[in-house]
């Protein structure tokens, strides 16, 4: 019997952080063996603010997750995000080592890393190089040229960048909690892995991950990723708006959240909900819940419209928006965000995957389940062109590359 293969995943959200294990047949079918859990306490808005804290809770998910799965891990791919992401448009242009010949996989790895010489400092970085579109010989529009005829080869990558010092701190957590990096990915993109079928990416689609304490937002088009973009804000802030005005500890305005129904969704003005305990026990009225909710949630769409027409797209992206993170479990947001953006919008589950999906069959484990995708590709060498960075060696070479600033230390 060949060899099993393991890839694990690590999401180090600020409400919770998510480590999955998953084991990949000898079909490259990817099942799900385990997964742990922890509250996060370390990160403020997506940012890690407390190293020692931030590791606890990391070692403390993946000791779940092996427990589950039975499982010892030594290395993770790991999601990055965060304010610190930025991504720039550049071009590579290279001749085609046989002109007028196929073009082969090496050409196509020599015009990506031609793409990449930009002037970056030290304290940026590159992080993924992704191409939009290959041009031969003028004629533009190509996914991958390979096997293609040509001369000159050219390509329109989205170069997304970190901050040195965050992936260092990364680097840091990861290792009190005694793991190596597999691979670093963006979040949105490994979200988007699970949550956004191949016609949607195709046509053109915005992904909005609503997390505890940031907003992601992605627009992919013609396959591939266009624009993204962070807010620091997310579900947490409804929650402490609700304490606030409520008066209420932060775990009872959470879970009057989670029990929110939007009035207009036909049970009456009178559905109520008793929060506290004694002197303090009150009824809350469905519509003064709205009333604090709703308010919140069109400031984040409203930053998502601000960032749909910065990212130079016109509002035509007939995908609509799919909404994911642990806020897009909330009951009629869905409805909500489409009156607001006059966009169709739905709520996007992970999926794609097998074994104990039940598990994790809601929209915050979006994330973890995309890492893990992107993990077995990279274990079993697979890579789509047009997604990542040219072929499978190119890819891994690309690896070592960004890891050397975990060699460093
Ligand atoms: N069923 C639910 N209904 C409403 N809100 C929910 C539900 N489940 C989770 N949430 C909210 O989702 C948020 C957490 O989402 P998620 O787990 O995606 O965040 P995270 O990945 O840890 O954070 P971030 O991505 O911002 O760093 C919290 O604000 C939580 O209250
Ligand atoms: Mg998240």
């Amino acid at each position: 019997m060949p060899r099993r293969k393991i890839v694990a995943a690590l999401d180090i959200g600020t409400s919770k952080v998510v480590a999955l294990v998953g084991e990949v047949d000898t079909y490259d079918q990817l099942s799900i063996i385990g997964l742990g859990e922890a509250a996060s306490v370390g990160l403020r808005r997506g940012m890690i603010v407390d190293i020692e804290r931030t590791s606890r809770s990391v070692a403390e998910a993946v000791a779940a997750a092996e427990r589950m799965s039975g499982i010892s891990l030594s290395s993770v791919v790991v999601g990055i995000s965060g304010a610190h992401i930025a991504t720039l448009n550049n071009r590579g242009v290279v001749a085609v080592a046989n002109p007028g010949r196929e073009i082969m996989p090496e050409d196509v790895v020599r015009v990506l890393h031609a793409a990449q010489v930009i002037n970056l400092s030290s304290e940026r970085h590159i992080l993924h190089v992704l191409p939009r579109q290959y041009i031969v010989d003028g004629c533009d529009g190509i996914i991958d040229p390979t096997g293609m005829a040509g001369s000159r080869l050219e390509v329109e990558a989205l170069i997304v960048t970190a901050a040195t010092t965050w992936v260092r701190n990364l680097h840091y957590c990861l290792q009190k909690a005694g793991l190596h990096v597999d691979g670093l990915v963006l979040s949105p993109l490994a979200a988007a892995e699970v949550v956004l079928e191949p016609a949607e990416k195709e046509l053109g689609t915005i992904l909005v991950d609503i997390g505890g304490g940031t907003t992601e937002i992605a627009i992919f088009d013609r396959g591939g990723l266009w624009f993204t973009s962070v807010l620091p804000m997310g579900g947490d802030f409804v929650t402490s708006d609700l304490a606030v005005g409520l008066r209420l500890p932060l775990v009872e305005a959470e879970r009057l959240k989670r029990s929110f129904v939007p009035p207009a969704a036909g049970n009456g003005e009178a559905a109520t909900i008793e929060v506290g305990t004694g002197l303090h026990r009150q009824e809350v009225s469905q519509d003064l819940l709205a009333s604090i909710i709703e308010p919140r949630l069109e400031e984040i769409f409203q930053f998502v419209q601000g960032e749909i027409a910065r990212s130079g797209y016109p509002a035509l992206l007939p995908g609509g928006v799919v909404l994911t993170g642990g806020i897009a479990a909330l009951d009629g947001i869905a409805e909500l965000a489409s009156q607001f953006l006059q966009l169709p919008v739905r709520v996007g589950y992970p999926g794609g995957v097998g074994g104990m999906v039940d598990m994790v069959r809601h929209p915050s484990y979006a994330t973890a389940v995309g890492l893990l995708v992107h993990g077995t590709r990279l274990a079993v060498g697979q890579v789509a062109a047009a997604q990542e960075a040219g072929g499978a060696g190119f890819l891994r070479r690309f690896w070592e590359w960004v890891l050397d600033i975990f060699r460093e230390e």
